[in-house]
């Protein structure tokens, strides 16, 4: 039987695709070459030749259920990525993540006899602002900061009850699901559409909440695209990298191949099914320290520009309890920044295509997104 990956042309999809080729699996990809993702419109030259392309959409139910012929496997990655992009064109992020999965699971139902197991693509951006701890008020979940707090440059979450500053903490992933933009609610719906159809007709369905993944082939030309790839293209093209907010903004940033790891394991163990997993490093940097790593390697003489501006949607922390995850899918994530950081720079330097992050930003900017 096959294995299908949704969204297999693109970043975490191609990775995904040479592990399986290289244990010998028969893969299959379906990928719709969005052009936010594949500028060209052609399919990328890494992907790995054994891998069979299906070019074909998850919102048509021809193309999925083509797609899922003689599959007995599902990764589900396909979809857009960004909060960004979900603000601006909110119809395509609904139709496409929990519309394209409703699609897909439509199909996968009809042939539960043959497909065994989902593994579906979820966010912490399902969270949102995630996890604090007020020292009157104990642990909470503070949902959306409000523009007029954003207004007076005040960033950190406030107490509901008291008003005072809180302390993040690592999210659990049994804490409240408060997503504080269109494309967290759109991975809520995705993730949980998986895990409750699966119960109700007995399929095994799993998923993922990935915090900010980087590596080589991160998509540079998609102007929504991660921070470390945005910032080490405008290093690399002479310029500072642009910090929101005062950069003080918590990540963990995972490696590709550690996400990689995690998700053949979320397929292999008998344990997975039924769940949600965080999968992080656990180890936190904020915006600004990953500005300033990145100046150091490629341009010592530029100093990151901290622009004191913020875009809705954006989440203040973002960081994650990776207990679960050890226990039930023995996963770890073993690479460092210090030892990840090199190769994507190394793929950043290699690509002719420039970011396009001023673009993104003009664009929010023209919808009122940008403070
Ligand atoms: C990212 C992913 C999202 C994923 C989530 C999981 C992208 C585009 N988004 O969201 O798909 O679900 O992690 O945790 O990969 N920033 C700057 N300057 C810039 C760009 C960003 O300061 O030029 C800041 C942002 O304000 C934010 C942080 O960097 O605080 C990270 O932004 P971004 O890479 O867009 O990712 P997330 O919103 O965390």
């Amino acid at each position: 039987m096959k294995v299908l990956i949704t969204g297999g042309a693109g970043f975490v999809g191609s990775h995904l695709a040479d592990a399986l080729v290289e244990r010998g699996e028969e893969v299959r990809l379906l990928d719709n070459l969005d052009p936010l993702a594949h500028p060209s419109g052609k399919p990328p030259d890494h992907l790995p030749p054994a891998a069979e392309l299906l070019v074909g959409d998850l919102r048509s139910a021809d193309d999925v259920a083509a797609a899922l012929d003689g599959v007995d496997r599902v990764f589900h990655l396909g979809g857009i990525v960004g909060n960004g992009e979900s603000m601006v064109n909110v119809r395509k992020a609904v139709d496409s993540n929990p519309g394209g999965t409703a699609t897909l699971l439509e199909g996968v139902i009809a042939r539960r006899d043959e497909v065994r197991r989902i593994v579906v693509a979820s966010s912490m951006v399902v969270y949102g602002e995630g996890s604090y701890r007020c020292p009157e008020h104990g642990l909470l979940t503070p949902g959306l900061r409000p523009v007029a707090q954003l207004r007076e440059r005040r960033w950190n979450p406030v107490c509901p009850a008291c008003g005072s500053e809180m302390s993040p903490v690592a999210v659990r992933e049994d804490a409240t699901l408060r997503p504080v933009s269109v494309y967290g609610i759109s991975k809520r719906d995705t993730e949980e559409l998986a895990l409750v159809l699966g119960e109700a007709y007995g399929f095994e369905a799993v998923a993922l909440r990935y915090l900010n993944i980087y590596g080589p082939r991160q998509a540079l030309g998609n102007p929504y695209t991660g921070v470390a790839a945005i910032f080490s293209a405008r290093l690399l093209a002479g310029r500072s990298p642009r910090v929101f907010e005062d950069g003080g903004q918590i990540r963990d940033l995972v490696h590709v191949s550690d996400v990689v790891a995690a998700t053949l394991a979320a397929m292999d163990r008998p344990e997975a099914p039924g769940h949600a997993f965080n999968v992080a490093t656990g180890r936190r940097v904020t915006v600004l320290e990953l500005a300033a790593k990145l100046c150091e390697r490629l341009a010592p003489e530029l100093v990151p520009e901290v622009t004191g501006e913020y875009r809705s949607g954006d989440i203040r922390h973002c960081f994650a309890e990776t207990s679960l995850a050890r226990d039930l899918l023995g996963f770890e994530a073993g690479t460092t920044l210090e030892q990840g950081l090199p190769e994507l720079l190394d793929w950043v330097a290699r690509q002719s295509v420039e970011e396009r992050g001023e673009e993104a930003l003009e664009g929010l900017r023209r919808a009122g997104l940008v403070g």
